[in-house]
């Protein structure tokens, strides 16, 4: 199975006295072009996908996005507004049609995914509270045979001095921690949030944090030739309990 994932586009609208807005569609117009390329068979969004939580970004983020020949699965980052990308994305099955999280699971495929929605109104921080573990906890005894990967916004980890305490509550990424760990089927966990990459043993598995899709804010990567170029994640599933990880650095040119 061949999964590409997309993080932190933090699209704004076309009309934005931002600097960057023209920049950050550009960046994913030619993430997705290059991603149907590729041909995957799926595509995770690890969440900040729009700037500010406004219904004419997540219009504006669907069309941007609509080119997708596979499947999209969206996971919110605190950038989003829960009730705006849900209301955008109402036709889209996998995604809660009510409550407070916006958590599913992806049984279409032959890994098993399951997101978490690691976000709070009015909260930049991780939050990881005992009722989502819960969810978290009694999703994943469901299936304990099945290969499953799990992708949140926030990694539950502190990544050297770019990204101390990123959590709420320490405790909570700790039991987060625990808990996947007793869930040996976890093949690995995907996050956005930090625009920097990095790759981490994680809870008895690998962590891959992705660099942002959007460049201006894109951090980490310093690479001359990569400068004005998005990079994107494939990820692929090379026997039951191995992701295969790569880099994808989108060309210049669409
Ligand atoms: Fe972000």
């Amino acid at each position: 199975m061949l999964l590409a994932q997309i993080s932190d586009t933090h699209i704004l609208l076309p009309g934005s006295e931002h600097p960057a807005a023209e920049l950050r569609a550009d960046c994913l117009r030619r993430s997705v072009a290059d991603i149907n390329r590729q041909q995957p068979d799926a595509v995770i969004f690890t969440g900040d996908t729009v700037q500010h939580g406004m219904a004419e970004e997540y219009a504006y983020l669907r069309e941007l996005l609509a080119p997708l020949d596979a499947p999209l699965y969206l996971v919110a980052g605190n950038r989003d507004d829960k009730i705006a990308m849900r209301a955008a994305f109402d036709d889209q099955a996998y995604l809660p049609g009510d409550g407070d999280f916006l958590h599913y699971v992806v049984e279409d495929h032959a890994v098993r995914l399951v997101a978490l929605d690691s976000t709070s109104p009015g909260e930049r921080k991780g939050v990881f509270s005992a009722e989502r573990l819960d969810w978290l906890d009694t999703v994943l005894k469901e299936q304990p045979n099945r290969p499953t990967l799990l992708f949140i916004h926030h990694p539950p980890f502190d990544v050297d001095d770019h990204y101390l305490g990123g959590y709420r509550r320490p405790e909570e990424a700790a039991a987060l921690t625990d808990l996947v760990s007793r869930h040996a089927q976890v093949v690995g966990l995907l996050c956005g949030h930090v625009h920097w990459p990095v790759e981490r043993d994680w809870a008895g598995t690998v962590a891959r944090i992705m660099p942002s899709i959007a460049i201006d804010v894109r951090k980490g990567v310093d690479e001359v030739e990569a400068r004005e170029r998005p990079i994107y994640m494939l990820h692929r599933l090379a026997d039951q309990d191995r992701l295969d990880s790569q880099f994808r650095m989108v060309a210049s040119t669409p």
